[in-house]
C-alpha cells in the first residue's frame, strides 16, 4: 500500500508555477566549432549560467547515473526522462537483457516459451534496430538471441534489419550487415536456415514514435509481413552498399532480400513467430500495435498473419502491450508526476509530436494517460511530417514556447512541464548549421517561457536529459575531431556522454534557495525531489536526494 501524502516542505511554500523546462540533447562541452550550443547566439542560457554556482550546476546524465549499463553509454530520451521524472536510479531495458541473456533466463520466462512453440513448423522472425548504439538495441544481444534460440530448437530464423546511423556513425551500417552475415551463416553451418529477409533505414522504415507518421510503420510491414519492397536483392550487405548510394544509413529505403526466383526469402506467415528485438519502447510501440491488434485502422496490412509475437520487453505496461515479452521491464513506480497530482499538483505537460511521449510516457515511467484528467492536460503540437528536421531546424519550440507561456499566464497549473526538441532533433541529422539555428530557436522558446514566469512570480527549472548539440564530431581521447581515411571529418550524429546543465530561478524562488554543494555527483534522478522542494514538499525517502537547500540570512 503506497501512501501517496508528500510531506510538507519545512521551509517552501506551496502554490507557486513552476516552469520544468527540458531541453533535448543538451549537454555541456569545450566552446569550439563543433559546439553548436556554444557557436549559437543562446542569451538566455547564457545569463542562466551566470547564476552559478548557487543556481546554476551540471548533473549527470550517462551511465550509471541513469540505469545504463557501463559509463561509456551516452545517455538518451528515454532513460533520462525516465530518471528526471521517476527520481530514482532503476536498471534500464539495457541491463536487464544483458542480465537476463547472461543469466539464461530470458529462455526460461513465459515469452520464450510462448514464441519456441513455432519452432518446429514455423519461422523465428526477429526484428528490430542493428547496431551497438545501445539505445533501442544492441547487437550483442541480438546474437546472444540468435545463438540462445537456435540452440533451443529454432530451426529457421529470418532477421528484419533496421539500419540506425543515428546513435552511431552513418556508414557503420555496413559492417553490422556484415558481422551479422557472418554469424547466420555460422547458423547455417550448425543446421539451422538464418537468413536476413529484409532492410530499412529506421527513421523512414519502422520505427516512427508517437504516431508521428504511420507510413513509416507499412513500409517496414510491407517489406517484412508480406516481402514487398520497392527494392529487391540477393544479398543484404550488396542492399546496403548500394542503397547508400542516395540514402544515409537513417533513410535507407526498404529492401527485401530474394531468391534467384525474386521471391522474397522471409515473409511472415501463418504460424510463425515473432520478436521485436529492441529494448526500448517509443520506437516499436507503433509496430507492436500492427502486429498484435486485431482491430487496427492506421494502415491496411492487408495481409494479418497469426503468429506469435513477444517483445524483448513490454513497452506499454497501461496498454499491456504487447502482451507476450522476453524480459519484464524496469518496474517504474510512484513517479514524480503520479505524487505530485495525487497532492493536488495541477499538471500541464507538452512538447511537438517527436518528443511529446517523452514528457508524458518517459516522464511517468513508461505509462501512457493521465493520472487524473482533472487535474492535468497534456497537449501535443504536430511536428512537421516526411522532413529530416535540419530542412525546419526551428521545429515547433516557438510553439511549444507559447502554449507554456499560456499555460503558465491562465494560472490553472502549478507545474508545467515541456520538452524542447531542437538540440536533439536537428544534432541527430549531423547537419551543424542547422542544429546552430536549433539551439538559437531553443534558447528562444526558453525566454517566452522564464518571461511567463516572471509575470506571474513563479519558478523556472531549466535542465536537459542528454548531451547532443554541445558536440558534433567524432574525437579520439584527448578530445581531437577524428577524419575518416578520405580526410572528411567524422560527424557525430549520436547522443554524448556530457553532464547537462540545470538552473533553476523566478521570482517565486524563495530567498536563500541555492544548490547544494554536498551532491557533486548529482545526476538526471535528482532533479524530481528538487522539483517537488520547488512545489513545497519533502520528496519520499528513497528518492535521490534533492540538489537544493535553504539557507537561512
Ligand atoms: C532516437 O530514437 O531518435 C534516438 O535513437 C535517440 O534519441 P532520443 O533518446 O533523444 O529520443
Ligand atoms: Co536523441
Amino acid at each position: 500500500q503506497v501512501s501517496w501524502k508528500l510531506e510538507d516542505h519545512p521551509n517552501l511554500p506551496k502554490g507557486k508555477t513552476v516552469a520544468l523546462i527540458v531541453l533535448d540533447g543538451w549537454g555541456e562541452y569545450k566552446p569550439d566549432e563543433y559546439n553548436c550550443i556554444h557557436v549559437a547566439p543562446t542569451p538566455t542560457m547564457d545569463s542562466l549560467k551566470q547564476g552559478a554556482p548557487e543556481k546554476w550546476r551540471l548533473i549527470k546524465a550517462h551511465g550509471n547515473a541513469v540505469g545504463l549499463p557501463t559509463e561509456d553509454d551516452m545517455g538518451n530520451s528515454e532513460v533520462g526522462h525516465n530518471a528526471l521524472g521517476a527520481g530514482r536510479i532503476f536498471a534500464q531495458g539495457a541491463k536487464l537483457v544483458d542480465l537476463a541473456l547472461a543469466s539464461g533466463k530470458i529462455y526460461e520466462g513465459e515469452g520464450f516459451k510462448y514464441i519456441s512453440e513455432c519452432f518446429e513448423k514455423g519461422t523465428l522472425h526477429l526484428i528490430g534496430l542493428l547496431s551497438d548504439g545501445g539505445v533501442h538495441s544492441r547487437l550483442d544481444q541480438l546474437q546472444l538471441l540468435l545463438k540462445g534460440a537456435s540452440e533451443r530448437g529454432a530451426k529457421r530464423i529470418r532477421v528484419h534489419i533496421l539500419t540506425d546511423g543515428r546513435d552511431v556513425l552513418d556508414g557503420s551500417s555496413v559492417g553490422f550487415v556484415e558481422t551479422l552475415e557472418n554469424d547466420l551463416a555460422k547458423l547455417r553451418d550448425g543446421g539451422v536456415d538464418a537468413r536476413i529477409a529484409s532492410g530499412g533505414g529506421r527513421m523512414y522504415v519502422t520505427m516512427d514514435r508517437y504516431e508521428n507518421d504511420w507510413d513509416v510503420v507499412k513500409r517496414g510491414w510491407d517489406a517484412q509481413v508480406r516481402g514487398e519492397a520497392p527494392h529487391k536483392f540477393t544479398n543484404a550487405v550488396e542492399a546496403v552498399k548500394k542503397l547508400r548510394e542516395n540514402a544515409n544509413d537513417q533513410y535507407l529505403p526498404p529492401f527485401v532480400i530474394v531468391d534467384e526466383n525474386e521471391k522474397a526469402v522471409g515473409p511472415i506467415v501463418d504460424g510463425d513467430a515473432v520478436v521485436t528485438f529492441n529494448f526500448r519502447a517509443d520506437r516499436m510501440v507503433m509496430l507492436a500495435k500492427a502486429l498484435e491488434y486485431q482491430d487496427f485502422d492506421k494502415f491496411d496490412r492487408v495481409r494479418v498473419p497469426k503468429i506469435r509475437y513477444a517483445g524483448m520487453l513490454q513497452y506499454d505496461g497501461e496498454l499491456k502491450l504487447p502482451n507476450h515479452y522476453l524480459v519484464s521491464p524496469p518496474e517504474i513506480d510512484r513517479t514524480s508526476g503520479e505524487y505530485l497530482v495525487r497532492n493536488g499538483v495541477r499538471t500541464f505537460a507538452c512538447s511537438e509530436t517527436v518528443k511529446f511521449g517523452h514528457v508524458t510516457f518517459f516522464w511517468n515511467g513508461n505509462r501512457s494517460g493521465y493520472f487524473n484528467p482533472e487535474l492535468e492536460e497534456y497537449v501535443e503540437i504536430p511536428s512537421d511530417v516526411g522532413i529530416t528536421f535540419n530542412v525546419q531546424p526551428k521545429m515547433k519550440a516557438l510553439e511549444i514556447g507559447e502554449k507554456a507561456r499560456d499555460a503558465i499566464l491562465s494560472r490553472k497549473f502549478d507545474q508545467v512541464r515541456v520538452n524542447i526538441p531542437n538540440g536533439d532533433m536537428v544534432g541527430h541529422t549531423g547537419d551543424i548549421q542547422a542544429t546552430v539555428v536549433a539551439c538559437k530557436a531553443a534558447d528562444e522558446a526558453v525566454k517566452i517561457i522564464i518571461d511567463a514566469i516572471e509575470q506571474v512570480g513563479g519558478i523556472y527549472v531549466v535542465t536537459a536529459d542528454h548531451g547532443n548539440a554541445e558536440d558534433m564530431v567524432k574525437r579520439n581521447k584527448s578530445g581531437q575531431p577524428l577524419f575518416d581515411k578520405n580526410g572528411n571529418l567524422q560527424i557525430l550524429t549520436s547522443h554524448t556522454c556530457q553532464p547537462v546543465p540545470i538552473a533553476i530561478g523566478g521570482p517565486g524562488l524563495a530567498p536563500g534557495v541555492r544548490f547544494r554543494n554536498d551532491v557533486p555527483n548529482g545526476g538526471l534522478a535528482n532533479v524530481a525531489a528538487t522539483v517537488m522542494n520547488l512545489h513545497g514538499y519533502v520528496a519520499p525517502n528513497d528518492y535521490e536526494p534533492t540538489l537544493i537547500e535553504v539557507v537561512k540570512n
